[in-house]
């Protein structure tokens, strides 16, 4: 079945944390006002039909959506004709090589695949098309190799999805570009690996999240090295505020932005920043003033907290039960740290109350701690905030953690009322 032309269908191949990815997509497509309407989403793609999109545009929009690929066919089964049909939407480049290959989503029969490919080499060199199956150890092709290999400009990455349904086929339009992330995250000249950075895709995400307009104020109360201040210069945002208790943070994300000016010729007008104590951020901040806040606070002490295998000997406060205001009988490191951080938070939400415009957002992390979570949102509710909905789980927060990470961040989108 080939697609209507009014409707098209894309896949977003999603980053490390699909659900994130996911929420991302929605909250971009329903800020911009596109339509669209959900056909399949699994841990590795998401497929909506909408009206045709700007889809460079999107692809840059996105921190956490690798590729993006048009899907021009649904089928029951592979076949090689079906592919061949998708290889000639994209025409060779003239006296250059054409190169593909095969991205497979879902339970997708590799050999079968990789059968097709080997046969279309062949069909492509009895039209006198000169051609290199691209392959690599995973069943989809990265962003990298789509970008190294030039495949969406001289060639395709033919997109194989099983849906359990059925097939969608297509090809990718567009890809993350890995580099300029990479640069921006190790290239620039402060970094602070003491009190963890952000890397550059969350920080997109959660501005994304936070779905202010461009002519509205961003603020980062604990700025760090700067990186969320960073991606929302360049997302385009030109109203933003940083602040932080430290010194150093103040002159670290001053020279990183200075460098982000001379690099990639971003005015950086519109910016502030200066030194301020979260706790009276209200003393430097107009009342009222701010439309989203997008923050990764403190997380705590990383290294005085003792690994799960340490802590699972020491006693875990049950879910639910208050934040001790004294100090506890049993001491524990890792209860002690999060009773610490929740005190500091409230305090901190208490400010971002007073500072926000009415039905502002505070878009922010708060840790996991060997599994520990900190209990605060009813506190903060009780501030004056309600809390949107980013996924179906009772804190209704996405978790966004490599494997084995000690301390895990938990990300969540609070409305001031
Ligand atoms: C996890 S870092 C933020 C990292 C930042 N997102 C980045 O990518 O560079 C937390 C920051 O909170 C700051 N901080 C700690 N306590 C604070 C407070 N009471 N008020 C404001 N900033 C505070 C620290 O100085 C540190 O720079």
């Amino acid at each position: 079945m080939i697609f209507s032309q009014n409707k098209v269908k894309y896949a977003f191949i999603l980053g490390q944390v699909p659900a994130l990815a996911r929420a991302e997509i929605m909250a971009i497509l329903e800020h911009a006002s596109l339509d669209f309407e959900e056909l399949f989403y699994n841990e590795q793609v998401l497929v909506l039909a909408m009206r045709k999109a700007e889809i460079d545009w999107l692809q840059a929009r996105l921190g956490g959506t690798i590729k993006i690929a048009s899907l021009k066919f649904q089928a029951s089964s592979i076949k090689q004709e079906i592919i061949e049909k998708l290889i000639q939407q994209q025409p060779p480049a003239k006296n250059k090589r054409f190169q593909f290959g095969f991205s497979a989503y879902g339970r997708v029969n590799m050999k079968e695949l990789k059968q097709i490919g080997l046969n279309l080499k062949r069909v492509l060199r009895l039209k006198k098309v000169r051609s290199r199956f691209v392959v690599s150890k995973e069943s989809a092709l990265s962003s990298v190799i789509v970008h190294k290999e030039k495949l969406i400009d001289q060639g395709a990455d033919v997109v194989v999805i099983n849906s359990g349904k059925e097939y969608y086929l297509g090809y990718t339009v567009s890809a993350q570009k890995f580099q300029e992330y990479s640069e921006r995250d190790y290239g620039r000249p402060q970094r602070d690996d003491q009190s963890g950075m952000l890397p550059p895709k969350l920080a997109k995400m959660m501005i994304n999240l936070g779905r202010a307009g461009f002519d509205q104020t961003i603020l980062d109360p604990f700025c760090g090295s700067g990186t969320v201040i960073q991606e929302a210069l360049l997302l385009g945002y030109k109203k933003i505020i940083g602040s932080d208790i430290a010194a150093k943070a103040v002159s670290d994300t001053i020279n990183n932005l200075e460098w982000l000016k001379v690099k990639l010729q971003q005015d950086i007008a519109g910016v502030k920043i200066f030194q301020q104590d979260v706790k009276s951020l209200s003393a430097k901040i107009q009342p009222q003033s701010v439309d989203v806040i997008v923050t990764e606070p403190y997380l705590g002490p990383a290294r005085a907290i003792p690994s799960s295998q340490d802590a699972k000997y020491l006693p875990v406060r049950p879910a639910g039960q208050k934040i001790s205001t004294s100090k506890s009988q049993v001491s524990n490191p890792e209860i002690d740290v999060i009773d610490e951080l929740s005190k500091l938070y409230l305090k901190a939400f208490a400010q971002f109350h007073q500072v926000l415009k009415k039905e502002g957002k505070a878009v922010i992390i708060l840790p996991i701690i060997n599994n520990q979570t900190v209990d605060i949102i009813n506190d903060v509710k009780c501030l004056g905030f309600v809390s949107l909905p980013l996924s179906d789980c009772p804190r209704k927060s996405i978790v966004y953690a490599r494997p084995g990470q000690r301390v895990r961040r938990e990300i969540f989108v609070f409305k001031k009322i």
